[in-house]
């Protein structure tokens, strides 16, 4: 079987590298081109584990192939994934643009029947809009479109991707069902459970399930506060619930609010979505604010337990990208507290192991630091906003002598209050 990726991005890049793992001949197209240079020179555009090594296995026995040309590629493949971006456009709604471009692309250029299979995070109803698109060209024999969503987490995107919980296919024939089970024959070996649906019910799917997810956060978020007001301990809260299967022990850690480039896009989305269809979605608005004002409040928490001004605190940010295991940046909490800080007239330096690079292209004004050791050196007041392991293997003795201050806000709940307290920080964390 042969197959086309559209797009090198966290998805598209994992996925068409998983494909080419699970044995078919794969083809990863990217119109950018840079992109596509230093794919084809063995480097990875982002940090991800394990992923440049499964890339060059890959590529050194031929199942993983590079382009920038589309064109020379789709007449003989059996399917095209389509795994380009849709971002949040300024209204929330998700821009399709890159969709419709890849569409226009290869709507010329098919040979034979071919299996469209949408892989991005699209608005319910897509599916049929590329159909109707690629009917002005093709006949309606020679190609279905499929949704087929994706549910990797970057930071563990690999074995997400070939240890999932389930595949989800969302197509209108019994042709299209067949060739996505070949797809992913070695996954439905494995025993993954393969589930076939209506189109428009895996595009909702994949919302409702980024949406839901958000939820947890954000409810486990607002539990930790009142858990603060009231002297319980959201960790113990957190164990209580959890196991209950009905809730799942998932998903309910407290932090700095959710980030990254999909929960905030995609709840945004969808209660646009909902809004275009005469409806209203209240608990999801309501995770939207709760997640907006948690950046806020923490930030408040900081300011108004330190010292501001010309000889004021330094505080040094531990950790910008939105979760560890990424260097992504998109939507991270840590942007708009440090913001909030420095505006506020806080002196601030940041460190992040991995993310550093991206935080200075959109930050490039904010103090960063190379090392950790730099970081923590002379610091007033440290704020911990991701959960690295760098950070959880600290030496506390030394963080303790590095500080010149032993004020150490935990956004991340990464170290045991007692023991921070016995060793003299005054120590902040979330729910306790
Ligand atoms: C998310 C979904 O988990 C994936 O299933 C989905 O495929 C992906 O979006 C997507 O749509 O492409 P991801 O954005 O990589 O994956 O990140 P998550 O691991 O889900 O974390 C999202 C945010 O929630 C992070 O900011 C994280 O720190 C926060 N979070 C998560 C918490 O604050 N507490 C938790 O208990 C869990």
């Amino acid at each position: 079987m042969k197959i086309c990726v559209i797009g090198c991005g966290y998805v598209g890049l994992v996925s068409a590298t998983c494909f080419a793992e699970c044995g078919l001949d794969v083809i990863c197209v990217d119109n950018n081109a840079a992109k596509i240079d230093l794919l084809l020179e063995g480097q990875v555009p982002f940090y991800e584990p394990y992923l440049e090594d499964l890339i060059k296995k890959n590529v050194d026995c031929n199942s993983l192939l590079f382009s920038k040309d589309l064109n020379a590629h789709i007449a003989d493949v059996d399917a095209i994934f389509l795994a380009v971006g849709t971002p949040m456009q300024s209204d929330g709604k998700a821009d399709l643009q890159y969709i419709y471009s890849a569409v226009e692309g290869i709507r010329n250029q098919l040979k034979g029947y071919t299996l469209i299979i949408v892989k991005s995070t699209v608005p319910i109803g897509t599916g049929d809009e590329i159909e109707r698109t690629l009917l002005k060209s093709v006949a309606k024999e020679n190609f279905d479109v499929v949704s087929n969503p994706e549910f990797l987490r970057e930071g563990s995107a690999i074995s997400d991707f070939m240890t999932p919980d389930r595949i989800l296919v969302g197509c209108e024939n019994d042709n299209s069902d067949k060739i996505m089970r070949d797809i992913y024959a070695s996954l439905i070996a494995n025993n993954i459970p393969y589930i076939k649906m209506k189109r428009r019910s895996a595009e909702m799917a994949k919302y409702a399930a980024n949406s839901f997810l958000a939820m947890k956060v954000s409810f486990i978020n607002e539990i930790a506060d009142l858990c603060e007001a009231t002297n319980a301990n959201v960790k113990e809260v957190s164990k209580a619930i959890g196991y209950d299967k009905r809730i799942g022990n998932s998903f309910l850690e407290p932090g700095p609010g959710y980030g990254g480039s999909c929960f905030p896009k995609d709840v945004s989305a969808l209660i646009n979505i909902a809004h275009e269809h005469g409806s209203e979605l209240r608990i999801i608005e309501g995770v939207k604010a709760s997640n907006n004002r948690r950046k806020d409040l923490l930030s408040n928490r900081i300011i108004k337990k330190i010292k501001i001004g010309n000889n004021g605190d330094v505080v040094s940010i531990l950790g910008v990208s939105f979760k560890a295991g990424t260097d992504d940046v998109r939507e991270s909490p840590s942007l708009s507290i440090i913001s909030n800080l420095i505006d506020s007239g806080v002196n601030v330096k940041v460190y992040d192991p991995r993310a550093i690079e991206n935080y200075h292209k959109i930050m490039p004004d904010v103090r960063t630091c190379i090392t950790l050791d730099e970081a923590i050196s002379g610091a007033d007041v440290i704020v911990i906003l991701t959960e690295w392991d760098e950070f959880k293997n600290i030496s506390l003795s030394s963080l303790k002598n590095k500080m010149k201050g032993n004020k150490i806000f935990d956004y991340r709940n990464i170290f045991n209050p007692e023991t921070m307290n016995k060793l003299g920080f005054e120590y902040y964390c979330l729910g306790s």
